[in-house]
């Protein structure tokens, strides 16, 4: 069985995509030192995949221990997530998010070149395309912006180096995958989304309210130019985002030259802040307790992946629905609230 290494596998993507690579046939090797995972999730993922999983508590960004591992194992390829992802933090702490998202990439990439494992797949964000312009839907041609975070800044650099990297060692086989907006859980409610401390996103607020641990949510803003006047994204259930990393993986293993791709993952559609919430209400009978508040600075106010190369040259397309998304996240904290 071919083994691929799962940075920040215990994570909210990364433990969902353990279980797709599973599934696949593949035998993950997790790295996560838990800095922003919970073993929570760890202990429901081998229930949901029926065994026990090699896990190293180790810092990506310890090149001597990354090594040890890449010595340890021979891996297919490596799908890297372990980074820090709030917004807002990075806003304040840049250069911890500038260490941490930049110094792992790069110990990955000089581990993968000294033991010749040729294929990474990458976390990246929509992030990169900032506010798109005229149209909303964006492709991958759309223009990259300056970064509007530091977070933001450090998924545009992290491509650049992977592409630069690629350059100089043409044995790179690379895939960019840009995620909008991952929300929901796996369906049997034994992994899902946990946040450390009050959550950033809104599923996640969302349900900590509805379960009563949060008062109230807030919606940022009801006076952009949509339909309802809140903001629109292109939201996609983590299960189907995971298993476009193993179409990634299986794309890579297919190519017989190098490569470095950048490819959107989302449904394809867009669903505005207030349409989420009455489509909580209405497929988990939830009273949510919600208000307007001032817009949240740095919002864009639509996007929405246009998902056509993924189709093409990943053979890869969402198949839940947003419905679906949000009745998993709800299982999920309900689950994690009956302990
Ligand atoms: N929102 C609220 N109230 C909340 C939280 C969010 O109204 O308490 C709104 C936001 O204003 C936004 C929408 O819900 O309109 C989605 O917000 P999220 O924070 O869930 O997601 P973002 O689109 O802001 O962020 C996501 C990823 C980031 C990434 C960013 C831009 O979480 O990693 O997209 O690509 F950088």
């Amino acid at each position: 069985m071919k083994s691929i290494l799962v940075t920040g596998g215990a994570g909210f993507i990364g433990s969902h995509t353990v279980v797709s690579l599973i599934n696949s046939g593949y035998t993950p090797i997790i790295v996560d030192d838990f800095r922003n995972a919970n073993k929570t999730v760890v202990q429901g993922l081998k229930k949901l995949v029926e065994q026990d999983l090699l896990i190293y508590q180790v810092d990506v960004c310890d090149k001597s221990k990354m090594n040890e591992i890449f010595e340890k194992h021979v891996f297919e390829g490596v799908i890297h997530f372990a980074a820090y992802k709030a917004v807002g933090e990075s806003v304040d702490f840049p250069l911890k998010y500038y260490h941490n998202n930049l110094n792992s990439l790069m110990v990955v990439l000089e581990c993968m070149k000294k033991h010749a494992v040729d294929k990474l797949v990458f976390s990246s964000s929509c992030t990169v395309y900032g506010e798109p312009k005229d149209l909303k839907e964006v492709d991958e041609q759309t223009p990259k912006v300056q970064a509007n975070s530091p977070y933001g800044n450090t998924k545009c650099i992290s491509e650049e180096i992977i592409q630069d990297y690629h350059a100089a060692w043409p044995m790179l086989k690379a895939v960019n995958l840009r995620y909008f907006n991952p929300v929901g859980a796996h369906s049997s409610a034994l992994i899902g989304e946990y946040p450390i401390g009050k959550p950033n996103n809104l599923l996640p607020y969302v349900t900590q309210t509805a379960i009563g641990k949060l008062e109230e949510l807030t919606v940022f803003g009801n006076d952009y130019p949509t339909k309802d006047g809140t903001c629109i994204r292109d939201y996609i259930h983590v299960m189907d985002l995971a298993n476009a990393h193993v179409k990634a993986i299986s794309f890579l293993e297919k190519q017989e030259s190098s490569c470095c791709e950048v490819i959107n993952v989302g449904t394809g559609k867009g669903t505005s802040v207030l349409e989420l919430i009455t489509l909580f209400e209405s497929k988990t009978g939830q009273k949510l307790n919600w208000s307007f508040g001032p817009r949240r600075s740095g919002d864009v106010t639509e996007i929405y992946a246009n998902v056509s190369k993924a189709k093409k040259i990943l053979s890869w397309e969402a198949s839940y629905s947003i419905a679906d998304a949000l009745i998993h996240a709800w299982e999920w904290e309900k689950k994690i609230n009956s302990k």
